[in-house]
């Protein structure tokens, strides 16, 4: 049988690196997407240390610059045959409220706009993978803060919007886009999974102003390894299908099961109403 080929966004650092690690460890071939050259160089150099025999590939792109995910994804179309696993991992707490010149919040632009688009883009190649194995997967990088988003905000430009509201909303579009994923995928062989890793100790909020900032920074000893917080990724991306569970496609894990969502807002109807809304940014 042929390794599987995952592909991993913000792959440079905290979970996105401890990941791609213990999926190389697992004989996948990697795709890295990371935004900055400098930095994906040096996580493809880490990880070869760590398994020499690894098959790596770094490609570049800004989730917030959708021309660049067009772009990064039409070449990894021509140049890969098969895409197994697509883990969308990148994301931030925003240091300030920014909105893009059509009144979207700039985090939840990368957040889910970027990858919306980057996975719209390789869903050719991933169907085609599916088609061949029945078994190919998509894992987004949730959190537990999503309880703290509101679907009334998404797409809008909103005075005083607070940085934790907005990481927030972010955390909840990534659950809707997951169940919005499973159901129009439904049958194709792709399944779909968002995830809550815990508190872990990686960059995540260390451009967080002011006491939160300051609290993440005195807590981040007691919060979990990088290696750690990657378990559920690492779960999803390459446990056999009956350990995940038959009736889990489009749901929510943390500790590698399957949990709960903690926002009325997460529902069928809003799942394909945000996919709607995001497909006019293809
Ligand atoms: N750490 C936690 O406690 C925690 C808890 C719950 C959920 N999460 C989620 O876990 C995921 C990974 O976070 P982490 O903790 O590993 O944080 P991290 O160490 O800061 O890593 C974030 C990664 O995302 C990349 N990224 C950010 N904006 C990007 C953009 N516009 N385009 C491309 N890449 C971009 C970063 O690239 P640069 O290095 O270039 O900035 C970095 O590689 C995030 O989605 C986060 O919301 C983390």
């Amino acid at each position: 049988m042929k390794d599987k080929t995952v592909l991993i966004t913000g792959a440079n650092s905290g979970l996105g690196l401890a990941t791609a690690k213990a999926l190389a460890k697992k004989s996948f071939d990697l795709i890295l997407l990371c935004r900055s050259e400098k930095k994906g160089q040096d996580a493809m150099a880490d990880i070869q240390r760590d398994t020499p025999t690894v098959k790596v590939n770094l490609v570049t792109a800004d989730l917030a610059d959708l021309d660049s995910v067009r772009d990064v994804a039409r070449k990894i179309s021509q140049q890969y045959s098969r895409l197994d696993v697509l883990i969308n991992n990148a994301g931030y707490t925003p240091a300030t409220i920014e909105f893009t010149p059509d009144g979207i919040e700039k985090s939840f632009y990368a957040s889910h706009v970027g990858h919306f688009v980057l996975t719209w883009h390789l869903l050719d190649l991933l169907k085609k993978t599916a088609a061949e194995t029945g078994d190919v997967r998509i894992i987004n990088l949730s959190s537990a803060a999503h309880f703290m988003g509101k679907k009334a905000r998404f797409f809008r430009h909103i005075d005083n919007l607070s940085t934790w509201s907005a990481y927030g909303d972010d955390k909840l579009a990534n659950i809707l886009f997951t169940k919005g994923l499973a159901r129009q995928l439904d049958g194709t062989g792709i399944r779909s999974y968002s995830v809550h890793p815990g508190a872990v100790s990686t960059n995540f909020g260390s451009d967080t102003p002011g006491f939160v900032g300051q609290l993440l920074k005195v807590a981040s000893p007691l919060m979990r390894s990088p290696e750690k917080g990657a378990k559920t990724s690492i779960f999803l991306a390459a446990s056999p299908l009956k350990s995940i569970g038959d009736g889990n496609n489009g749901g929510y894990f943390a500790d590698s099961q399957s949990k709960a969502v903690s926002n009325r807002d997460v529902t069928d109807e809003n799942a394909d109403w945000l996919w709607e809304k995001s497909l006019p940014f293809v």
